[in-house]
């Protein structure tokens, strides 16, 4: 339960939404728009986006949320005995309570490292499946699912990207990249590759707006020929085509004009680093190397009862007798706030 007087930090989305588009929705709220993404403004909206990333032949869909959108990508590129391939701690693996294998198809996980997987892993899973001789008792590897940044806020370089892809080619695999978080991928000073380059590398990704300013949604783009085919009806099964599909359009044409999308993450990937150097300046531990706006302090029990009693965090998981600790920043996160609790972290 939300409580008055505390300072949230606990995710990126706890707030509505970037106030331009708020201005946008109420601004365009008495036009009469035909309905199912098929308005003026969804149709713009795919146009800056493709504008954006450098293709034009891509194929964009505007969904609500991010499972939703794994869901209906996974489910749509895979034959019916296929599965998909995840880091074990892939939001697919470990946060979508199942969603991925309701629709029959299993979700293959590969242990993470610093919450990756890389091109060997791929290789050495798909030679062992196909080098067995119950192969076809088995399910068959057809996809490669990662997020962009991880779910500890770590990301894949521009190299391990371009790894992943010629594995994927090679075998015959479909790379899938989850952008729940990407405009904080893209905002951080150790990011290496452009949104230019996840659409040269995957055959499909989503540019996730829920957690970077949008009240809601996610832009699925689709790269691959042969994904295309028949996707509105594949949303439309799903139950995600929005009749009133012009409030995600709305707000992607806010979020794709004058690159509002990438300044808004680049201020809250800011306020979480200057975080992180608190508790390291503090000599406090942080879990994974994160340069996005998730920051993973690894904090004692009094650490924790100190902050408690201004701040709202999620607890992560255990570290020996410590606890790691989730930060979060977000587009709405202000300087205050943030100076607030660097001062708290650097007298605890
Ligand atoms: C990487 C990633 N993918 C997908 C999702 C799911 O999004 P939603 O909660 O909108 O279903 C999340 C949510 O935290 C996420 O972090």
């Amino acid at each position: 339960m939300y409580v008055v007087n505390m300072i949230y930090f606990q995710c990126d989305y706890a707030e509505g939404a970037d106030p331009a588009i708020i201005e946008r929705l109420s601004s365009t709220n008495m036009e009469q728009s035909e309905g199912y993404g098929l308005d003026k403004h969804s149709i713009r909206a795919k146009e800056l986006i493709k504008k954006r990333i450098g293709k034009e032949n891509a194929d964009v869909h505007l969904l609500v949320g991010g499972t939703e959108t794994n869901r209906i990508a996974i489910q749509a590129a895979l034959r019916p005995y296929q599965g998909v391939l995840s880091p074990d701690t892939g939001h697919i693996a470990a946060h979508e309570t199942g969603a991925i294998e309701s629709t029959g198809h299993k979700v293959l996980t590969l242990p993470n490292i610093d919450g990756k997987i890389n091109a060997d892993q791929v290789r050495a899973y798909v030679k062992e499946h196909y080098d067995s001789p119950t192969a076809e008792h088995t399910v068959q590897p057809a996809m490669v699912y990662i997020s962009e940044p991880t779910e500890s806020g770590t990301l894949y370089s521009k190299k391990e990207l371009i790894a992943l892809r010629e594995a994927t080619k090679e075998l015959g695999l479909f790379f899938y990249i989850d952008g729940a978080r990407l405009g904080y991928a893209l905002a951080s000073p150790k990011c290496d590759f452009t949104i230019e380059d996840i659409a040269d590398l995957a055959d499909m990704f989503y540019i996730g707006g829920t957690k970077c300013g949008a009240l809601f949604g996610e832009a699925l783009v689709i790269l691959n020929d042969q994904l295309k085919k028949d996707f509105r009806y594949m949303i439309k099964q799903n139950g995600a085509l929005l009749a009133k599909g012009r409030m995600l359009g709305i707000q992607f044409e806010t979020l794709f004009e004058d690159d509002r999308y990438f300044n808004i993450t680049k201020k809250a990937v800011e306020k979480a680093l200057r975080i992180r150097e608190a508790f390291e300046k503090k000599g406090i531990p942080l879990f994974g190397t994160s340069y996005t706006n998730q920051q993973f302090p690894i904090l004692s029990n009094e650490q924790i009862k100190a902050l408690e009693k201004d701040y709202v965090f999620e607890l992560w998981g255990k570290s020996g007798d410590k606890t790691i600790v989730r930060f979060c920043t977000s587009w709405a996160t202000s300087d205050e706030n943030t100076e607030k609790l660097i001062s708290s972290i650097l007298s605890m």
